[in-house]
């Protein structure tokens, strides 16, 4: 059976942390790593929008020893023009592994289930693994460990981003705080699950409508934007109920003076964060954009061990 990587959890404590350790190795040397010499094909695919996704994983699999192969979408139209399934039985024999971002976890879930080589996501409405792999080793690299840090994200609960840190912060032990307003909570089980896994770890994971408090002596603080890919209709009734999570450097000020600041990009100034807060000597956030090649060929590397 091969390994995937769908959410966050898939990866134990230990697994994680292996791959962390290989990312910092392979940000030092970054050919260390030749899985993919043949070249064998990664096939990468984009059902939404994609800047730092298609970049990292094109360098990334290309620097591993591959071929990156990005499947326009558009023309494979995958569980329109044929199921997720047959799409998955197609790909499969003739690539080392699969990348791709979509709507619903459960197309991902079914593209594993019949693939036979190892699935990656890379952003789903639910979760963005990937993403929360390169913010940790971004959190490490400034703050020299994970385990037992207050570590912050303001915004929707109920994205991608929130369910992540949840649980991949957990599973780094660290004790993850999630500001956001009442009407926008995570997911009950992926909370449930996260809590869970943080008894284990010595971290925990916590859901505040307020502000203030949510930052109060943070380690660390993130923030996304208040309207994730697919839901642009709903702009304009998003915007009131996050105004009082905006990053601002009054807000960040009730963090430690040291805590670095990041964000996942695409960023929207003025609106989830401040520009000087952004742009200024706390953000660690064009480390973070660059972590995501290093992080997803560490991931890659160790799944297809
Ligand atoms: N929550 C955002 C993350 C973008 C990387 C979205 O899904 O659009």
């Amino acid at each position: 059976m091969p390994k995937h990587f769908l959410r966050d959890d898939d990866l134990t404590p230990e697994q994680q942390a292996e791959v962390l350790d290989l990312a910092a190795a392979l940000k030092k040397d970054r050919f260390a790593e030749r899985p993919l010499e043949g070249p064998k094909t990664v096939a990468i695919l984009f059902d939404k929008p994609t800047l730092r996704t298609q970049v990292s994983f094109t360098v990334g699999v290309s620097e591993l020893g591959g071929y990156p192969m990005v499947v326009d979408s558009r023309l494979a139209q995958i569980g329109v023009r044929e199921s997720v399934a047959d799409t998955a039985r197609v790909l499969g024999p003739q690539v080392a592994a699969i990348v791709w971002r979509t709507y619903g976890q459960e197309r991902i879930d079914e593209m594993a289930e019949y693939a036979g080589v190892p699935v990656v996501n890379a952003l789903t409405d639910q979760f963005h693994p990937c993403q929360i792999l390169a913010d940790l080793q971004t959190v490490k690299e400034h703050k020299g460990t994970l385990s037992g840090l207050t570590f912050t994200y303001l915004g929707d609960g109920a994205n991608n981003m929130a369910h992540s840190y949840l649980l991949g912060g957990a599973t780094a032990g660290m004790h993850v705080r999630i500001g956001t307003p009442s009407a926008f909570q995570p997911d009950k089980a992926i909370f449930a699950k996260a809590k869970e896994i943080a008894e284990q770890t010595g971290g925990s994971v916590q859901v505040a409508d307020d502000p203030v408090g949510a930052v109060a002596g943070a380690d660390a603080v993130a923030t996304d934007t208040w309207v994730s890919m697919g839901q642009e209709g709903e702009s304009e009734q998003r915007a009131r109920p996050f105004l009082p999570f905006s990053l601002s450097a009054k807000l960040l000020g009730r963090a430690k003076p040291d805590a670095i600041v990041l964000h996942c990009l695409p960023a929207y100034r003025g609106k989830e964060i401040a520009a000087e807060v952004l742009d200024g000597e706390q953000s660690v956030v064009w480390d973070e954009a660059e972590n995501r090649l290093h992080a997803q060929k560490a991931l890659l590397t160790w799944l297809l061990r």
